[in-house]
């Protein structure tokens, strides 16, 4: 693996199929209250640009679990606030920390702190990706399915970070994943080139559509997201009259295979994006999803900052 999971396009398959069985073991570890703590004296750093629940508590129970510490660090107090460099913050918190999370807005920041930092960078979400997110989610329908190879995932919904990780990991992995996003609010179309360059020749398809019945067709999971995402709170009144054709509600679960699972990234806009009766409903696995965060991120860190 690369010093930092900056994108799941770093990553190789095996890379990935890696993280999988080894954030299971850690799991079967933990609920059996085994003591695992390769992390002891280790510290991890975690920038936030943005609000987060579960990227924050989850990393941070991560790494008490494996025997280290996690700083909180608020871009409000830092001094990267008020224009010191992301090269200088590098090169500083390089030496007081054994590993740098952050969640920001531009990926380009986050591959500009990584070039500089000594230490592992992993990306916690950026306005273009969220890689650990779909990583563990990929653990989420590995435990409810066997794998995820023969998995149709439908992305319902915007064109945004989540989408993009998912196209990535569709690419890299090879399963098939449809798209419906209303026209204006489709995936960066460089990252839907790079998902495609990254499938294996006859692999399953990748495809883009504006009819979320179209792409729940046969889909073994439907994900979804919330319509405005962090930075957009202006734009979401709008998008909400936009994106309303879009909600994973009974009549589209009901397009879907019977057994399939449904999904979301939270926090939910409940009665937006996805209704109670679905979130609530015996199709969803959306908390169970994010427990997972904790797991898989434990198999990162692990590999990144203990050497695994
Ligand atoms: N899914 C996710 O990343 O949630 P938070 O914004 O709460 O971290
Ligand atoms: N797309 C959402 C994901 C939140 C975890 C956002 O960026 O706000």
């Amino acid at each position: 693996m690369t010093k930092d999971l900056l994108s799941i396009a770093d990553l190789t398959r095996q890379e990935v199929d890696a993280l999988l069985a080894r954030a299971a073991e850690l799991k079967v570890m933990l609920r059996r209250g085994a003591r695992h703590q390769p992390l002891v004296g280790k510290t991890l750093g975690m920038i936030f640009a943005k609000p987060s629940t579960r990227t924050r508590v989850s990393f941070e129970v991560a790494m008490v679990q494996l025997g280290g510490a996690a700083i909180f660090l608020s871009t409000q107090d830092l001094q990267l606030g008020r224009g010191e460099t992301i090269a200088d913050t590098a090169r500083v918190l390089s030496g007081y920390l054994d590993g740098i999370m952050i969640r920001t807005f531009a990926q380009a920041d986050v591959e500009e702190l990584a070039r500089w930092a000594s230490v592992p960078v992993i990306n916690g979400l950026t306005d273009l990706t969220h890689p650990c997110q779909i990583l563990a989610d990929l653990l989420t329908i590995t435990e409810h399915r066997g794998g995820y190879e023969q998995v149709k995932v439908a992305y319902v919904g915007d064109g945004n970070n989540v989408c993009h990780s998912w196209l990535l990991a569709a690419g890299l992995l090879g399963f098939e994943l449809a798209v419906a996003c209303p026209a204006g609010y489709r995936p960066d179309p460089r990252i839907v080139e790079r998902a495609r360059a990254l499938a294996a020749p006859g692999a399953p398809r990748i495809t883009l559509t504006e009819d979320p019945f179209e792409a729940v067709k046969d889909a073994g999971v439907i994900y979804t997201d919330t319509w405005a995402s962090m930075g957009q709170e202006r734009e979401h009144e709008a998008r909400v009259q936009v994106f309303r054709p879009y909600q994973v509600n009974r009549s589209l679960v009901e397009a879907a295979r019977g057994d399939a699972l449904v999904m979301h990234c939270l926090p939910a806009h409940r009665g937006e994006e996805i209704t109670d009766e679905v979130m609530d409903g015996p199709r969803s696995v959306v908390f169970p999803q994010a427990e997972n965060r904790l797991h898989l991120q434990k198999a990162v860190l692990e590999r990144l900052l203990g050497g695994r």
